[in-house]
């Protein structure tokens, strides 16, 4: 059965997928229908963090999933008390509501934003930042190609250029009640900001009264080597969003807020049929132990050092290699990104592209050495064929 014909015509194009259907996975490696494996350098875009079918988070799911699957947010569950115990004590006590991806976390950021600021309501977030493709959340996507389409979007969101002290300045009038940022700007091509910005971000926020709101939904939980990218400035958000490797691959998004800040939500303000329930909430437990367990904050670190060195010593002369922890990218000088995935596809090896330019690893943070000297070997056939 031709796969691609099937799902083209019965799904809509949104996707443009490669021919590869897969079929199984553990830690770094997929199998597809042929036997083949692959490495997985891309973690089905920053997800499986903790790698393909932790045994520790499959038996979390299994095993919720054969108790007690769904009953609703009427009634009491013990994984998203867990869950939301855990988060809190990650994050010096913030309080969980739970949604299914990272644009339901982005959206009842804002929404939680507003009704904190009262008459104040307009959000500043980044130009060429990425929050989602929900309404709200491309709304404060900083991407015209994204938004045009769309409109009209919400309105009462400005963009600013990331990294740009005095501009985030200038644009915090008494409309504002928060800014929403990457810590590193994830789907503009991973860019990082000059070390000091978030610090001087926190300061301006805390200067004029407005909240903070971090999307961590790519960064967050290990990836670029502390927990949360904030850590390595040694800043905290007033609301933290997360999502994508939360919860081990199933839908999960989580927007966590400081107590007195969570405390505008009054009764009915928002809500979710989904979030938060037994299952998901179960393989998030998992996650983050085994996150603590294996030591996967120090791992990203190591990881992502030996893989950008490696990088920096094959890349095509010219190249720019950027990124903290295990999320980088590889800036092509010609551009050409995606015929290098699809050169790493032919040799067993995912990536994947940002634009015409830029090259995405972010691999599972359990990926050993030897996994990741093996796909920059593969890397290299492909960089000495350009
Ligand atoms: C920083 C950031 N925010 C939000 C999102 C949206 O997450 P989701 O696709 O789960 O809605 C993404 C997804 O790539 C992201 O990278």
């Amino acid at each position: 059965m031709d796969m691609t014909a099937v799902l083209d015509d019965v799904t809509m194009p949104t996707y443009r997928r490669w021919p590869v259907e897969f079929l199984s996975g553990e830690g770094a490696w997929l199998r597809d229908t042929s036997g083949d494996r692959y490495l997985d350098l891309m973690a089905g875009i920053a997800v499986a963090s903790v790698g393909h079918c932790h045994p520790k988070v499959t038996a979390a799911i299994s095993s919720q999933a054969a108790s007690l699957v769904h009953v609703s947010n009427l009634f009491l569950t013990r994984p998203q008390a867990e869950l939301a115990g855990g988060l809190a004590d990650m994050t010096g006590g913030m309080k969980a509501f739970f949604g299914n991806s990272g644009a339901e976390a982005v959206e009842c950021a804002i929404k939680l934003a507003r009704r904190w600021g009262g008459s104040r309501r307009t959000i500043v977030a980044a130009e060429k930042g990425f929050h989602g493709r929900t309404l709200g959340a491309l709304a404060a996507t900083g991407q015209l190609d994204k938004q045009e389409p769309f409109e009209p979007l919400p309105l009462g969101f400005e963009h600013v250029p990331y990294d740009d002290i005095p501009a985030l300045e200038a644009a915090l009038d008494d409309e504002v009640c928060a800014v929403i940022l990457e810590v590193i700007q994830g789907e503009a091509g991973v860019l990082v900001p000059q070390s000091g910005y978030l610090t001087e971000v926190r300061r301006l926020c805390i200067e004029a009264g407005v909240l903070l709101i971090l999307d961590e939904i790519q960064t967050g939980l290990g990836r670029t080597g502390r927990l949360f990218a904030y850590e390595h400035e040694g800043v905290a958000p007033d609301i933290l969003c997360l999502g994508k490797a939360l919860a081990g691959g199933l839908p999960m998004g989580a927007c966590l807020a400081r107590p007195e800040i969570a405390d505008a939500f009054q009764l009915g303000d928002h809500g979710s049929t989904f979030g938060g329930g037994p299952v998901p909430s179960s393989a998030a437990i998992a996650v983050l132990e085994v996150i603590d367990e294996e030591g996967l904050c120090e791992r990203a670190k190591v990881a992502g050092e030996r893989l950008m060195k490696g990088l920096e010593a094959i890349a095509p002369h010219g190249s720019v290699v950027r990124g903290m922890g295990a999320m980088i990218g590889l800036e092509l000088p010609d551009g050409g990104a995606r015929s290098v995935v699809e050169a790493c596809l032919e040799r067993k090896v995912l990536v994947n592209d940002i634009g015409d330019k830029v090259v995405r690893f972010v691999p599972p943070l359990v990926i050993s050495d030897d996994e990741i000297d093996h796909g920059l070997g593969k890397l290299e056939e492909v960089f000495d064929a350009i």
